[in-house]
């Protein structure tokens, strides 16, 4: 039975593991974090889309190990690198993924296969991961291992596209090497897309985010025009989705957050900028209207309470979701959290409903009719639907709501 090792069990590594097992192979999740790996040997999963019956399912085949000792890594078949490529100082971090290569190095033999799947800038795969692979193992790529780049699609919470039914992006460095990641995939999800270098599907990755980031922009901007033309932006936005052809809805909100939107495409535009000397302009730009989006937030909220007699300083505000998008208890870089906490330094006493995070930088409440009673204003940001929106409009006095989940006299949409 061949051995697929998995690098980082985070939101990306422990599906695909579910996966791997799922599909027949023998899996070790390798974890620096000591913590989460006991927790999963336990059948705890952190993750909303594996749960902890999938995962104790997966450690009952007895064909599962989660460790934290790259001891364990002795004799894969094929290794996956998926963990973090975080932005340092709005620079790109590669370290986790130099400190993954080098570790994993020595175990690398003759006939394995290593695939990065860490979204990172073209290049990465073959001048980062490549000579840190050849100096620890003494081997040569593609002539005695395989290397290949495949990005993950997987999307937190989406119940629809799911990673086996999405079409996966596969790459090599060399017609082989393709090849035999190709062939691992396609034990994994329906249908696997070749291109032709692993520079090709790191683009592929980044070029993908870039185009949600910018579109979410566009529509965060045309929000703040609207509102001020008089005109209900939602209602154009649906309007415009009736044409069957050359158009495609995006939502506005509070701003961008996760893991991918508020990072990926600046992996793009500081390469750009490093190989080419210039500017990746549409990129900025998004950046400028994305991140300017939870200060517009508060300000709108600030005019609202005014509005009511109130002054930001000393109001009660009520948080729902804080998460960077719904049903996800993901806060990492998340626009929610940015509202909160200017409320907060405005002199709010901000607390916040969120069901999916156990510790936030405010106080977390249960979303109940007093609270929502008690609150000056109640500030949709995250519109988990286990929400209850009827009663929220029904009890609140004033709802900002920058999801289009509540309606009514005493509500002010983004
Ligand atoms: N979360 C998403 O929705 C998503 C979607 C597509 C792509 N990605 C990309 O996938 C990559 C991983 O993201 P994630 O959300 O799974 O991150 P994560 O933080 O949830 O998980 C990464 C894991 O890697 C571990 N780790 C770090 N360094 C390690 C090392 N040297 N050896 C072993 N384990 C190590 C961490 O402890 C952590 O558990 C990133 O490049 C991200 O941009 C994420």
């Amino acid at each position: 039975m061949e051995k697929v090792l998995l690098i980082g069990q985070g939101y990306v590594g422990l599906p695909l593991a579910m996966s791997a097992v799922d599909a027949g192979f023998h899996v070790v999740g390798l974890d620096v974090d000591a913590t989460r790996v006991k927790r999963l040997g336990v059948g705890e999963s952190f993750v909303e889309d594996v749960p902890g019956h999938r995962l104790r399912a997966a450690l009952d085949t007895g064909r599962y190990r989660p460790t934290d000792d790259y001891a364990d890594a002795e004799g894969f078949d094929y290794c996956v690198i998926t963990v973090p490529t975080p932005l340092r100082d709005g620079v790109p971090d590669l370290g986790y993924v130099e400190q993954a290569g080098a570790a994993v190095a020595p175990y690398v033999r003759p006939g394995s296969t290593v695939i990065l799947e860490s979204t990172t800038y073209p290049g990465t795969t073959e001048r980062v991961l490549r000579p840190l692979l050849e100096q620890g193992s003494g081997l040569n790529a593609p002539e005695e291992f395989f290397l290949g780049y495949s990005p993950e699609r997987i999307d937190p919470g989406n119940r629809t596209w799911t990673l086996e039914n999405t079409p996966k992006v596969v790459s090599g460095v060399d017609p082989a090497s393709l090849a035999r990641v190709r062939a691992f995939y396609d034990r994994l999800v329906t249908r696997t897309v070749a291109v032709s270098s692993t520079r090709t599907a790191e683009l592929t990755k980044l070029f993908e985010n870039t185009f949600r980031h910018i579109n979410i922009a566009l529509v965060n901007e045309l929000a703040i025009v609207s509102g001020q033309l008089g005109v209900d932006v939602r209602e154009a936005i649906d309007a415009a989705a009736s044409k069957p052809f050359g158009f495609m809805p995006f939502a506005p909100g509070p701003g961008v957050g996760g893991h991918c939107l508020p990072i990926d495409p600046s992996y793009l535009s500081w390469e750009v900028k490093r190989t080419l000397g210039h500017r990746f302009r549409f990129i900025e730009l998004a950046n400028d209207i994305n991140e300017s989006m939870p200060q517009y937030v508060v300000s709108r909220i600030g005019l609202g309470l005014n509005a009511r007699g109130r002054p930001v300083n000393g109001s009660r505000v009520l948080v729902l979701g804080l998460a960077y998008k719904k049903n996800v208890g993901d806060l990492r870089e998340s626009p929610a959290t940015v509202v909160a906490d200017l409320l907060g330094r405005l002199g709010a006493t901000v607390r916040a409903a969120e069901p999916y995070a156990a510790v936030a930088s405010v106080p977390l409440v249960d979303l109940t009719a007093d609270e929502v009673a008690e609150a000056d204003v109640v500030v949709v940001l995250a519109d988990h639907d286990c929400f209850d929106y009827e009663m929220v409009e029904g009890t609140a006095r004033y709802v900002f709501d920058t999801r289009n989940r509540c309606h009514g006299p005493n509500v002010e949409p983004l």
